[in-house]
């Protein structure tokens, strides 16, 4: 048996694989959606070892959910098919080396929030289809910190 057999290290894990993505909530989504959709994802997300953060404000869900490649396989074929949202758009799939959350969040932004959190882009009018990945985590983080 090598060392990490006998160390009882579980040599079976799959890579781990990040998935960053912005949808917009559909014309029927309200407080008590997302509340539903967050209570689900919060029992399943523990359950099955993801960790990340989703994001809503009215106008967008941004999330970022990382995990093993096949759970976040499985998972991303379920938010594609939800009808609470659509026009999704994928920043980034792929392989990570190192999870950066370390659980699974959800929170809800008001427009209070926006103007402490990125008080440009409040004046602006917040535009994440049009923001790279590592900003877009960066918003996450910040939100995450304060919400
Ligand atoms: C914006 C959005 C984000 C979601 N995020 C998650 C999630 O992180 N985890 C999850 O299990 N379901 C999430 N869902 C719900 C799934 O689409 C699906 O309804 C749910 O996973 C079904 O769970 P089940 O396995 O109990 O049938 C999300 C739905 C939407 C609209």
């Amino acid at each position: 048996m090598s060392i990490k057999g006998l160390l009882g290290i579980n040599m079976k894990t799959e890579p781990i694989y990040g998935w960053l993505y912005i949808s917009q909530p559909a014309k029927h989504v309200n407080f008590n959606t997302v509340q539903k959709i967050s209570t689900v994802s919060y029992r399943n997300n523990r359950k099955r070892n993801l960790s990340g953060a989703l994001i809503y404000d009215h106008r967008h869900f941004i999330q970022y959910v990382e995990g093993e490649w096949s759970v976040i396989a499985a998972l991303r074929e379920k938010i594609q098919l939800n009808t609470n949202h659509y026009e999704i758009l994928t920043v980034t799939f792929g392989e990570i080396f190192q999870r950066r959350f370390k659980n699974w969040t959800m929170s809800y932004i008001g427009y209070d929030k926006y103007q402490q959190i990125i008080p440009a882009l409040a004046m602006e009018g917040f535009n994440p289809y049009i923001m790279e990945e590592e900003r877009l985590l960066e918003i996450i983080k910040a939100i995450q910190m304060v919400a």
